[in-house]
């Protein structure tokens, strides 16, 4: 599948991007009121206690803010940010390798926890309790074990599959929060940001454009502001209006919903070819040429959730409001 502008997950050259225009702060920080008026009284009494955080754990869909708001927590803290993936601690060298670089007080952040092998995560166990890892040295065919005291710190998990962090590893977080989606209002307010720290202006009603169409995602909301300021630019504009939004929007083949052309291709094929269902998820796959695991992992997560197809027991089915969206008659009902 060719890469898609809707797509909530981050590719590699995004990633200098999006630390330009990072928040720093729990102020600048956009939403999640709960999550960070909670964060900021922890945080302030942490630091009144002189003890590290409890650590944290963040869960929630792709580029909804998990590891912008890791690294808000220790600047808030005033402390350095180690930062680690789950999949890339192999050994458990690698971990103590980490863990040996911490001062007091520190940030361990992991991102995609639920990837970290099993026995990575044990030894994480100790860690977390009563700050001291027990490594295993084999020598010569005899294995000894020593322990290694380690400075307090806080860990700061990130997953966006809350379900597959087994219940031992999520029992000691002391911080569990679930990020959520974004209001239009927020992901305006974020797409502002973005626009004066960018320095080039945008309309609200431009904004509210961008807003309403990126899928409640900051990280999506900020691409597109990305490539409208793009079209802008060459079309020699100081400040984004909303005519040239809506251009551009429908130049990157984005409706008014956030759809993109295979969510269309998709809900087209579902309604035309298999009269709305129930199919199967291959026999869709097969119809427009893309992998089942594409449409289960990318494709289906949006539209379910935005109520444009349901998944029932014998397969996919369109609902009324794919029909209503895609401006198809629906004569199901006569019946
Ligand atoms: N609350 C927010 N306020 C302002 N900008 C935000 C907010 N949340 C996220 N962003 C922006 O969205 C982008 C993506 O956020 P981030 O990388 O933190 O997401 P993530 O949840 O870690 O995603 P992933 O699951 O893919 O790792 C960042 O560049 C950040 O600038
Ligand atoms: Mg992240």
């Amino acid at each position: 599948m060719e890469e898609r502008i809707v797509d909530a997950c981050s590719n590699e050259e995004e990633n200098n991007f999006e630390l330009s225009i990072r928040p720093q702060s729990l102020k600048e920080y956009v939403g999640q009121k709960e999550i960070t008026e909670n964060l900021s009284v922890f945080i302030k009494a942490a630091k009144i206690r002189n003890e590290p955080l409890d650590h944290v754990l963040l869960y929630g869909p792709p580029g909804l803010g998990k590891t912008t708001l890791s690294h808000i927590i220790a600047n808030e803290l005033g402390t350095n940010i180690k930062t680690a993936s789950g999949p890339s601690i192999e050994k458990s060298g690698d971990l103590a390798a980490i863990l040996s670089t911490l001062e007091p007080g520190d940030v361990l952040f992991i991102d995609e926890i639920h990837r970290m092998p099993k026995y990575i995560e044990e030894i994480l166990y100790p860690a977390m309790e009563d700050f001291v890892i027990d490594l295993v040295l084999n020598n010569d065919g005899k294995s000894r074990t020593i322990k290694i005291d380690l400075p307090p710190f806080t860990l700061v998990g990130a997953t966006t599959r809350a379900g597959d962090i087994s219940s031992p590893l999520r029992d000691r977080f002391g911080i569990v929060s679930k990020l959520n989606y974004y209001s239009d209002d927020e992901l305006l307010q974020i797409v502002k940001r973005t626009s004066k720290v960018l320095g080039m202006p945008i309309t609200d009603e431009a904004g509210m454009l961008i807003a309403t169409r990126c899928r409640k995602t900051p990280r999506i909301a900020n691409r597109l502001f990305k490539r409208v300021r793009d079209f802008a630019l060459v079309n020699n504009l100081e400040e984004i209006d909303a005519s040239l939004t809506e251009e551009s929007l429908q130049k990157l083949k984005v409706d008014e919903s956030g759809l993109d052309a295979i969510d269309i291709e998709y809900l087209t094929s579902l309604i035309k070819k298999f009269n709305g269902g129930p199919v199967g998820v291959e026999t869709i796959a097969t119809s427009i040429g893309e992998e089942v695991s594409t449409i289960e992992d990318v494709v289906e997560p949006f539209l379910l959730q935005e109520g444009f197809i349901k998944r029932t027991s014998r397969g996919r089915m369109a609902t009324e409001k794919s029909y209503e969206h895609l401006k198809i008659a629906h004569n199901s009902s006569l019946f």
